[in-house]
């Protein structure tokens, strides 16, 4: 079968952000979008000289387009001589599963179509990315080149040639390659069977344990109902919006407390079950609560790293720990009773894959329901999951119990984020601009009732290539250890977003308020004033608190 060689012109609006190219569906339909992207993917590791054979992984989250890109993409990877590759049945694979079988198989890498949590649908987001080979988001000395080769690309590399069935298991040739349709959880399954304690897990649920995983109609639905109905055992039902769909039905696949109301009222209601989780689009966000009780991501960090020796995998003990910037400070106060490391990165995955790789650190987490660890090289949703309920099975407690016992031995770092969606572009770059003209003279400056101690704009030295990242948001401190982060979203497609980081620490946790927002009064008062706010958006309401 010949290869088509196709006359293109460069788009200009290619540059990846937090997490790849994401930009709406009608951006990626027009004529030689995503081939252009990809094609630059492919000339970048043409002329990229490290290991991983001649393999791909592809496969997404089953939104909108999903599979029409798939397609497209296996006929440009045969063009360009791949010669392998492995796509999930229906051409979904949740992120965490391409992690898994990068890493398992030596491919490579892999290409994953989602835009996570944005909504689906013919005028929703869609994005790509390309993961490594070592199975985690390409960095930015990857992410760079494509972009600049985006900018000048000539000509794309196709095949004249049908689409071919997703559907069933097996292989067919393509062009002189071999696309290998697979089972998208399998793999999957098995290195959580490898990780954690699946039979104590079991026994919590034969002891009349509920449980509820809503999988929002996105992607990870056939996962939690193979791992948590048919290998643990939970009941029928535990796992429910468990079919994929296209638009995600309608909702917005986001696990958080405003996305995910509805888990949230059933959670405060009479017949609450003991444990509920959610996760998002592409499988990499998790959202846990108890009867009553919302976990925030920070904490679930840092509970899971001060309990993660009752997991088989972690029985030794944990190399160190990693949150990015914006993420609260609970996870470093484990660490330092634990004697680790613990590594602060900038916003995004990727700042996490060279200390994994590097062995430094063994768990990683965001603010923003990221969790995971070196079992993949991206966040993990079900994985964080599961470690709750390993840990639930071990210590028999409530969700509650665990985290407020935490707050009463390390103290408690009350946080929450404010995001500002919808702004104009021009005016959350003037903010920001504003603020940063200022870093120097804001020490000594009282603000409300808080005091500032320091400020910078937080710039990061990876500790193992040397390589560094700067204006990666404006870091506020206060004299009595409470902090305010700004910083502009790099993952939205229209409009900017500000997202305000507000924490407040307290030794004691029972002298203040338990809900944040009620806690962080004083102190978002001062954040919005510090910032002006009003002054630039005209706004002071957020549209998002978590
Ligand atoms: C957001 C989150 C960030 C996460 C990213 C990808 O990015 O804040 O922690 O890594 O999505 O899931 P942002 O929109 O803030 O750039
Ligand atoms: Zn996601």
């Amino acid at each position: 079968m010949a290869v088509q060689t196709v006359e293109t012109t460069p788009f200009s609006d290619q540059k990846p952000g937090t997490s790849g190219l994401r930009k709406t569906v009608p951006d990626f339909r027009q004529p030689g979008y995503l081939e252009n992207f990809v094609q630059s993917i492919f000339d970048v590791l043409a002329a990229d000289q490290r290991p991983g054979g001649d393999t791909l992984v592809i496969g997404g989250d089953g939104r909108y387009y999903n599979e029409q890109a798939i397609q497209i993409i296996l006929r440009m990877a045969a063009a360009n001589g791949f010669k392998r590759l492995m796509v999930g049945r229906r051409g979904h694979l949740s992120t965490p599963a391409v992690s898994c079988l990068i890493r398992r198989y030596g491919t490579r890498g892999g290409i994953v179509l989602s835009a996570s949590h944005n909504p689906g649908g013919p005028e929703g987001d869609f994005g790509i990315k390309f993961n490594a080979p070592n199975g985690g988001p390409a960095p930015e000395g990857l992410t760079e080149p494509i972009f600049e080769r985006s900018k000048v690309i000539d000509r794309y590399y196709t095949l004249d040639t049908a689409d071919i069935s997703l559907d069933t298991l097996g292989e067919t040739e393509l062009g002189g390659a071999t696309v290998e349709v697979i089972d998208p959880v399998a793999d999957y399954a098995d290195l959580m069977a490898s990780i954690f304690d699946l039979d104590a897990i079991s026994d919590l649920f034969a002891n009349g344990f509920r449980m509820r995983f809503d999988a929002m109609h996105a992607i990870t639905g056939p996962y939690a109902k193979e791992i948590i109905e048919r290998r643990i055992g939970a009941p029928a039902g535990t796992v429910t919006n468990a079919e994929p769909l296209a638009d995600f039905g309608g909702g917005h696949p986001d696990p958080n407390p405003v996305h995910a109301h509805h888990l949230v009222t059933e959670m405060n209601g009479p017949d609450a079950p003991d444990f509920a989780a959610a996760s998002d689009g592409d499988g990499d966000r998790n959202m846990i609560l108890g009867p009553d009780f919302l976990v925030t991501p920070s904490d679930s960090l840092a509970v899971l790293a001060a309990n993660a020796t009752l997991i088989p995998r972690y029985a030794e003990g944990l190399a160190g720990v990693a949150r990015s910037m914006p993420t609260s400070a609970a996870v470093d106060r484990v660490a330092e009773a634990l004697g680790i490391d613990c590594y602060e990165t900038p916003t995004g995955w990727k700042f996490f894959g060279n200390l994994l790789d590097d062995g430094r650190i063994t768990l990683c987490g965001e603010e923003s329901y990221g969790t995971g660890s070196n079992h993949v090289r991206e966040k993990d949703g079900l994985w964080a999951v599961l470690f709750w309920l390993n840990i639930l099975a071990k210590r028999r407690e409530s969700v509650a119990e665990i985290v407020r016992g935490h707050w009463r031995r390390y103290g408690r770092n009350v946080y929450s984020r404010h995001d500002f969606e919808g702004l104009d572009g021009d005016a959350a770059g003037r903010l920001m601009e504003a603020l940063r003209a200022q870093l120097g003279e804001l020490a000594g400056r009282q603000v409300g009732d808080y005091r500032i101690r320091a400020a910078d704009d937080f710039a990061y030295r990876d500790p193992v290539d040397g390589s560094t990242a700067e204006a990666q948001g404006i870091r506020v401190y206060f004299e009595d250890g409470s902090r305010v982060a700004y910083r502009l979203s790099g993952t939205g497609t229209g409009g900017a977003t500000l997202r305000l980081y507000l924490e407040r620490f307290v030794a004691d946790p029972d002298t203040v308020p338990e809900d944040a927002q009620q806690a962080l009064a004083g102190l978002i008062d001062s954040a919005q004033t510090l910032c002006r706010l009003g002054d630039y958006t005209g706004r002071s309401e957020p549209d998002v608190r978590t």
